[in-house]
């Protein structure tokens, strides 16, 4: 199985994402061996929905809170996106870690907060391009999971996915050479045996194309992308897609 992640951030609008989704409800992926699921932004979710229903489109949450019922005003917890029917949540984004103070407590939370409501969390972890200067990535990335994973009771029955997303390749067109992700994602994949016996899927995420896709899931250790700008016009979206289902 590979995985298609399409996140769509806020790069549209609301009649923008509906249009899209529309577009991909009408062509869907047909291979099942595949999995492609779309993350709108959270107004657009239940709608989105809608649109795919009757078609192998999951969804997922751009984001979520840790929280139950009571008063957390704004907040929009993993039950409701459960019970939307959400398949999946993006936890620790590196855009959330930066642009919005998320810290390695507030991802384990989150992290947590999907595993109890029965949605699979997409953990992003990824080095700055600092990091990969000083030559620390492999430590860094093993400190991240061991934030998010370390004392989790995680079994078969509570799946979740990896996504390394190298920061200085997210939004740039600077992409990783598909040879230092697939090695980079062996680490990672070796790191997980510490903390599951489960298989868990590792996706590579930043700056995926058309132009590049098929050179990251050609690798066993890359078992999908995390697709950001590419998977926010259609043709791109359904080029990349469509590359996909042929070699699956
Ligand atoms: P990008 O974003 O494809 O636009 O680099 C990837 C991501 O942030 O998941």
């Amino acid at each position: 199985m590979k995985y298609l992640f399409d996140n769509w951030k806020s790069y549209l609008d609301y009649k923008e994402t509906l249009a899209l989704a529309t577009t991909l409800a009408l062509t869907p992926p047909q291979n099942d061996r595949l999995t492609v699921a779309i993350f709108p932004f959270t107004p657009a979710v239940s709608e989105v929905i809608k649109i795919s229903e009757g078609t192998p489109l999951h969804l997922g949450a751009q984001d979520i809170e840790a929280v139950s019922k009571g008063a957390y005003t704004g907040a929009v917890s993993a039950q409701v996106f459960q019970e939307l029917g959400c398949t999946y949540a993006l936890v620790g984004h590196s855009e959330r870690r930066q642009l919005f103070s998320e810290t390695p407590e507030i991802v384990r939370d989150k992290f947590l907060a999907a595993l109890d409501s029965g949605i699979i969390p997409v953990l992003c972890i990824g080095e700055t391009k600092e990091i990969r200067e000083i030559g620390t990535q492999v430590t860094y990335l093993k400190d991240q999971l061991k934030e998010t994973l370390a004392g989790v009771v995680l079994d078969e029955s509570k799946p979740f996915i990896v996504a390394y997303e190298p920061v200085w390749a997210i939004g740039t067109g600077e992409a990783c050479d598909d040879q230092e992700a697939a090695a980079m994602q062996a680490i990672i994949k070796q790191e997980l045996t510490l903390y599951t016996a489960a298989e868990v899927p590792v996706l590579y995420g930043g700056s995926v194309s058309e132009k590049n896709v098929v050179s990251y899931v050609s690798h066993d250790t890359i078992d999908g992308v995390l697709v950001g700008k590419a998977s926010t016009e259609a043709i791109s979206m359904m080029g990349i897609i469509r590359l996909l289902e042929q070699i699956v």
